[in-house]
């Protein structure tokens, strides 16, 4: 893997600006198919406090250019990640960033705590899950809620903290800003936006939870036009995601202002896409004229 694009994002360094979206990275398969070091850093699966069940299936539905999921943020508690995949990932020398779930502002901090404890390399905070129905997406569609919860976190940690926007709001520059002021390090976006499909033989919905999270290709336009809105409202760095299949698409985010880039449903396709997008998207920034767009599209939104 080629490390001439490596990325500083609030202090930690990438080898290069590619992680995976948290909820979308098998980390027992994953060696599999490539070795996590590989990336700028892996994104863990959102963890609560203790093990939580997520949701009834039917939970995946399939969409023009893209997929519906009410997964629910399953997991196996923190106690567990801790003993078991952070362990991998690390004793793998990936650069880990732990996302965090929660159903209240207690649970959140807790887990912080937890993991301010422990080698992770950085939190985020998962804000904005469209698919549980106490705590994560209320946290993040309201500012002075996101503030009160960014800034108690803030509290119990040094790690970088990245604080993961909803796309399921009017004007997502007001959520940004309440989070860079309440003490976020980075931020990152889209998660899903909130969809919905009915099956027209039974007249049903597909999904057992009726609603879930939209992700892949369809909702790329909309993921570039927020990353380019926040980017040029905030000074912290951006992660941008939302379809990402091809390093072009990947260059598509840095030109819109994000310091670096998740890929997330284009690994339950392929699961080596993460590290193809970062081959990718280095054979692009080798081209001088590209690598000049990025740095000029960096300056435009500082
Ligand atoms: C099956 C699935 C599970 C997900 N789980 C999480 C999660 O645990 N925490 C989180 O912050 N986002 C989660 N997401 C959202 C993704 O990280 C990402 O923000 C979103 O899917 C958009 O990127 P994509 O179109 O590349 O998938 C999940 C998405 C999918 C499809």
């Amino acid at each position: 893997m080629d490390d001439s694009y490596r990325v500083n994002i609030c202090g930690v360094e990438w080898r290069n600006p590619v992680t995976t979206a948290a909820g979308t990275f098998a980390v027992a398969e994953s060696g599999k198919y490539f070795d996590p070091a590989e990336l700028g850093a892996v994104t863990t699966k959102g963890v609560s406090a203790e093990p939580w069940a997520g949701n009834p299936t039917p939970r995946i539905a399939e969409t023009p250019s893209g997929m519906l999921n009410a997964v629910g943020l399953e997991n196996p508690g923190v106690d567990a990640y801790i003993a078991g995949d952070l362990r991998v990932l690390k004793d793998r020398g990936a650069t880990v960033i732990s996302n965090v779930a929660g159903h209240s502002e207690d649970e959140y901090v807790y887990v912080c705590r937890r993991l301010d404890a422990t080698d992770t390399d950085m939190l985020e905070l998962n804000v904005s899950c469209p698919n549980v129905r106490e705590g994560g997406m209320a946290f993040g569609t309201d500012a002075d809620t996101l503030a009160r919860l960014v800034g108690k976190v803030r509290a119990v940690t040094d790690k970088p903290l990245i604080v993961k926007l909803s796309p399921n709001v009017t004007d997502i520059t007001k959520l940004a800003a309440a989070a860079e002021r309440a003490g976020a390090d980075a931020l990152s976006l889209i998660n899903t936006l909130l969809g919905m499909r009915i099956d027209t033989r039974t007249g049903k919905p597909i999904l057992a939870n009726i609603t879930g999270g939209l992700s892949g290709p369809a909702i790329r336009p909309v993921a570039v036009r927020m990353v380019y809105e926040v980017a040029r409202s905030v000074s912290v760095p951006v992660v941008g995601m939302g379809g990402i299949m091809t390093g072009e698409d990947a260059l598509e985010f840095l030109l819109a202002g994000a310091s670096a880039v998740a890929v997330g449903t284009a690994a339950l396709i392929d699961p080596a896409a993460p590290v193809r997008v970062a081959r990718e998207l280095g054979e692009l920034i080798s081209n001088p004229q590209v690598a000049a767009a990025i740095d000029a599209a960096r300056v435009r939104t500082a």
